[in-house]
């Protein structure tokens, strides 16, 4: 069952009611200032870091759920409604929520009212703006009363939702005119505020939530709509809110739009103040005279449109399969950027105080973000660098308001260092920018170094911490955050990810060995590009030693093993009671060039094919581990079929994609892409519960009581995998470091496709026949209508280029 429908040609969810099967979010904002918007409004707003400086208040975990958000109440005549649809339920006669490329529309009528709120944080400025436009739809004159509501939060999340001792007595606010000032601390050491106002005279205002609320009633029944007039609070501890009054009158068939604005400031500590204890609001005034009419925010709407539209038209997809299309050319896109801007930060699952920016996960995401944003990703790469060790290793997380590492998880992933490899081979192969290389970013010893130095502290850690059969150790885990493999845990509560109560010199790790093998060779090319030849021969023996050790120690009968644990033992094997095949080894040794000469790959992927695939995608393990093995780690703390343990993990999905590319096979790569792209599972929206616009990081697997559910949505490395997936090995278009390869993988009935894609530069507008229907196999390729030798494109030529893929 579908519960909205995709608009493409705006580039929007359209979602037809408001109780979807779970909140369905979109975020706003993409450079500093940031808000996630439910369907109903709900959610909360930041600036650059969820954690340390959250202005606006969301509680996790809620009964009903999403409760609090940015609310607007209309009063007329002794009753009231919530436009929005919640916090109210109000029932409305139509109802519409339109999720955009940075925005969210809401739409709703009732008692002969139309309203329109639109929600967008403009490009370039520290605010969130809401549009809301009323028309009464009646033939009689009304006076209507509109109360807004949102709630402060004390900039430190976590802390504002634990030490109320302290909490109860800081907050403070000013009202000046129209504009509420949320200034909590700011007597002391914050130089920052936060205000929300309106470009209209108000009639009233509360920014205490007590009296606005009453002490024991919900969002839903505050008594200043019981009464239908605000109280003029001020607040003095407690929680600071801001809520506006304002009297409307419409004449029949009248159209009035009102503009609210959230902002934040930052004052310099000489300029704090205007006068004692009275905030300095020059800025706060210059940002609000900025949007304070329909014709500004218009404008800021538009130029908000075109830097999407300029940002997707990077790559772009013509086919005869709109779901497909809506994928590629829009919503996997979007959910990169949100990926990129947000890491694993703040989401409906993630409460945005957990985590900060990781390095395997943002390394990862920036495979999905390099054609879009090369700059940024250029910048992210060093910041994540500076958080490296002399000797290779990591942090595996860093705060992204201070970019300092997080020591209490400090390093010891020994997948972490690699994907620096894989990030900084993505940007220079989109770019051509080898200058990265011979940027001065320091080791977090403040060791002077280059980039290129990096990554051989990157590829070295690799070859110096090699185990028992010559393959990498594991450390604290790889990828998978849940083998943990050298820490036995048996205190509740104990993170799995840090415990460290084992020699660490025993495990290995398979996958890790397939990474280095995968990266290793981008790794021998930078090398040689910087004159490094001795580096990159010796590089080229450790690869071949790599190969031998994993050809040697890494194989099952029919599949990868996964790891050697503690004792020695093989993980991921025929005849274990648990987990005999893991999903991750079987994509990353065969992208790693693995079993490519003698039929095992192809094995190896009958066998994921046989063993994990399942109706809703392929299952990270088989089978399903069933009770607590102290031996594995927390993925066995999982329920069979979740997360770890057995769920159908979407990041991993794509290394088997691409595996089966690698061997050719485009018809089971494109059955394991559609199974989990999330437009293909619009249509039982009710099983999947999450967006179905945005790819989550797991569905549940086959032993799991709801099987097909998803989970985590947004904030995934799925979402950048899936990009490299589906737009460089099966379409095939790949950026290489010579230029970009076109060498598509697809099933085989597909007639073609076309591609408009911008590379260093050049307009490429690629057509790819398939005439003989083929998966794979490029016979001509014609640049301009010649025929060029091999399958990579690299006279540039601004273009747009015309180039025709003749397959067969
Ligand atoms: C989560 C983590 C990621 C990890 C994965 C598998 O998605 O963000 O770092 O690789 O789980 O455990
Ligand atoms: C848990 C999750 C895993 C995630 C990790 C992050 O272990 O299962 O997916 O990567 O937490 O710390």
């Amino acid at each position: 069952m579908k519960y909205g429908y995709f608009d493409d040609k705006n580039k929007e969810y359209v979602i037809e009611r408001p109780d979807t099967p779970y909140p369905w979010i979109n975020y706003l904002g993409s450079e500093e200032f940031f808000g996630l918007i439910s369907n109903t409004a709900g959610g909360y707003s930041f600036y650059k870091d969820a954690s340390k400086r959250r202005l606006t208040r969301y509680r996790y975990n809620n009964v009903p759920t999403d409760a609090g958000g940015r609310y607007y109440y209309i009063y007329e005549n002794g009753s009231y409604f919530s436009p929005g649809w919640a916090p109210q339920k109000s029932e409305l006669d139509s109802y519409e929520c339109r999720h955009g490329m940075g925005y969210t529309v809401i739409k709703s009528e009732k008692n002969d009212l139309k309203i329109e709120m639109k929600f967008f944080v403009p490009q370039g400025d520290n605010t969130e703006l809401h549009q809301i436009k009323i028309k009464n739809l009646s033939q009689k004159k009304r006076k209507l009363k509109l109360f807004s509501f949102l709630e402060f939060c004390l900039y430190d999340a976590e802390d504002d939702m634990t030490n109320f001792q302290r909490n109860f007595n800081t907050g403070e606010v000013e009202v000046d005119g129209s504009t509420i000032y949320h200034k909590t601390e700011y007597r002391e050491r914050r130089n920052h505020y936060t205000f929300f106002t309106v470009n209209q005279k108000i009639s009233g205002f509360d920014t205490d939530r007590e009296s606005f609320l009453g002490l024991y009633n919900s969002f839903a029944e505050p008594q200043v709509l019981e009464a239908g007039k605000s109280n003029d609070s001020i607040a003095h501890g407690w929680s600071p809110i801001a809520s506006h009054f304002l009297e409307v009158e419409l004449e029949a068939g009248e159209e009035k739009e009102l503009i609210f604005q959230l902002g934040y400031i930052e004052n310099k500590d000489e300029e704090k103040w205007e006068s004692p204890g009275v905030i300095n609001k020059d800025k706060a005034e210059k940002l609000m005279e900025k949007y304070n009419s329909t014709a500004k925010v218009e404008k800021a709407f538009d130029q908000l449109n075109q830097h999407w539209e300029k940002l997707l038209s990077s790559f772009s997809l013509e086919h005869s399969d709109p779901k497909l299309e809506r994928m590629v050319n829009t919503w996997n896109q979007y959910q990169n950027m949100v990926t990129y801007n947000l890491a694993r930060s703040a989401s409906y699952f993630e409460s945005g105080i957990s985590r900060g920016i990781g390095f395997r996960d943002s390394n990862q995401d920036l495979l999905g973000s390099a054609h879009l944003i090369p700059e940024r990703v250029k910048q992210r790469i060093k910041d994540l660098a500076v958080t490296q060790f002399e000797d290779g290793s990591a942090f595996h997380q860093y705060q992204p308001l201070t970019k300092k590492g997080n020591d209490k998880i400090g390093s010891g992933f020994n997948d972490d260092p690699l994907w620096l490899i894989f990030a900084v081979a993505a940007y220079i192969k989109e770019t051509g920018d080898y200058s990265i290389l011979e940027a001065e970013v320091p080791f977090n010893s403040d060791k002077k170094a280059t980039i290129f130095d990096h990554l051989e502290a990157s590829f070295m850690h690799v070859v110096n911490n090699l185990g028992p059969h010559d393959l990498p150790l594991i450390g604290h885990a790889d990828w998978n955050d849940c083998l943990n493999l050298s820490a036995f845990s048996e205190k509740p509560g104990e993170s799995f990810q840090t415990v460290s109560n084992k020699d660490d010199s025993s495990a290995e790790s398979v996958m890790i060995a397939g990474m280095f093998l995968t990266a290793g060779p981008d790794f021998v090319h930078l090398a040689e590009k910087v004159g490094e030849n001795g580096l990159a021969k010796k590089a080229r023996t450790e690869l071949e030693k790599m190969k031998k050790a994993v050809n040697k120690a890494g194989r099952d009968e029919e599949w990868f093993l996964r790891a050697y644990d503690y004792y020695g033992d093989k993980v991921g094997a025929k005849g274990n009671q648990y987990a005999e095949i893991f999903i991750e080894p079987q994509g990353f040794c065969i992208m790693g060039g693995l079993g490519l000469e003698d039929g095992f790959a192809e094995k190896t992927l009958n066998s994921v094919n046989q063993r994990l695939n399942s109706e809703h995608g392929l299952m990270i393990l088989d089978p399903t581990i069933k009770e607590y093995q102290i031996n594995l780690g927390e993925v066995s703390s999982y329920p069979p079929g979740y997360k770890e343990n057995g769920a159908i993990f979407c990041h991993n999905n794509p290394w088997v994609m691409i595996a089966e590319t690698i061997i050719g096979n485009g018809d089971r790569a494109f059955e394991y892409y559609s199974k989990i792209a999330p437009a293909y599972r619009e249509k039982i929206s009710d099983l999947h519960r999450t967006e179905p616009y945005v790819y989550s990081q797991m569905i549940a697997g086959q032993d799991a009581a709801s099987f097909g559910e998803a989970k985590n949505s947004w904030l995934t490395g799925t979402a950048a995998w899936n990009f490299v997936a589906i737009t460089q090995w099966i379409l095939g278009i790949r950026p290489e470091f010579e230029g970009l390869k076109i060498d598509p993988c697809i099933p085989e009935d597909w007639n073609g496709f076309k591609v408009q894609r911008k590379f260093r530069g050049s307009k490429f507008e690629i057509e790819v026949k398939n005439p003989e229907h083929v998966s794979k196999g490029v016979k001509e390729i014609f640049v301009e209508g010649e025929k060029i030798e091999g399958q990579i494109l690299k006279d540039f030529d601004k273009g747009p280029v015309k180039v025709e893929v003749i397959m067969g």
